[in-house]
């Protein structure tokens, strides 16, 4: 080895930057969530290295989920919640299983962009956004649909078997907003509601009546 390269390789090696990359790789830079004190703004504390199994690595229920009725899907995340070492690392994931005439009601995810597998069945899945855009698409095995940030987004079943897709997203803590639910299931005074989305009385008795909302 010349002395030249000699030189190079100290001045690698020996940088600021070399030593940062060396200890972002150590165990110590893992903060795997203690899920016992409360979720805070600022997410979990951090569980004491000492304390850290494989276990809070590994989420082994991702298999078809809870149902979501009147929605006709099943959904199982892995966030935060139950695999603790996504904890800091913006990422996590969903299985959903969409029942034959079921949908992924319109909802979005603050501050969250999707990736959407296909992985069996056949769906038609899209966003929309202001103020007059509409992105929709026949998606089948073999696809990936990508739902930005924040964009309102659905799913609906358009074949006669169950539909089976994975997600992913950008948060370790997704949270689902569906607009049915923000609507519909709450006390919020139907004449407000209709009022303030033009939608008949009626028609928001009848969906608060499936989605448990009063007044
Ligand atoms: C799905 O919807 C179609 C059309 O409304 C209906 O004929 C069919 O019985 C429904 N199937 C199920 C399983 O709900």
């Amino acid at each position: 080895m010349n002395a030249n390269i000699l030189v190079l390789f100290f001045a690698l090696f020996s940088s600021p930057y070399t030593f940062q990359l060396a200890s972002c790789y150590g165990n110590s830079d893992f903060c795997v969530a203690n899920l016992l004190p409360p979720y805070t703004s600022s997410g979990y504390e951090c569980k004491p290295p000492k304390d850290v199994t494989v276990d809070d690595f590994v989420f082994s229920g991702f298999v078809s989920g809870k149902a979501i009725d009147p929605f006709n899907i099943r959904l199982t995340v892995a966030s935060v919640n139950n695999l603790p070492g996504l904890n800091g690392l913006d990422i996590s994931a969903a299985r959903v299983d969409v029942g034959v005439n079921g949908t992924i009601a319109m909802h979005f995810h603050p501050h969250a962009s999707e990736l959407f597998i296909m992985v069996q069945g056949q769906l038609k899945a899209g966003f929309v956004t202001p103020p007059d855009r509409v992105f929709v698409k026949d998606i089948k095995p073999g696809d990936v649909m990508v739902f930005p940030e924040g964009v309102v987004h659905f799913v609906v079943n358009s074949g006669d078997t169950v539909a089976v897709a994975f997600a992913t997203y950008t948060t370790s803590n997704p949270s689902f907003h569906f607009l049915d639910h923000l609507l519909f299931a709450n006390n919020l005074p139907t004449s407000i509601i209709s009022q303030s989305t033009f939608l008949d009385s009626s028609q928001i008795t009848k969906l608060k009546t499936l989605f448990g909302g009063s007044g």
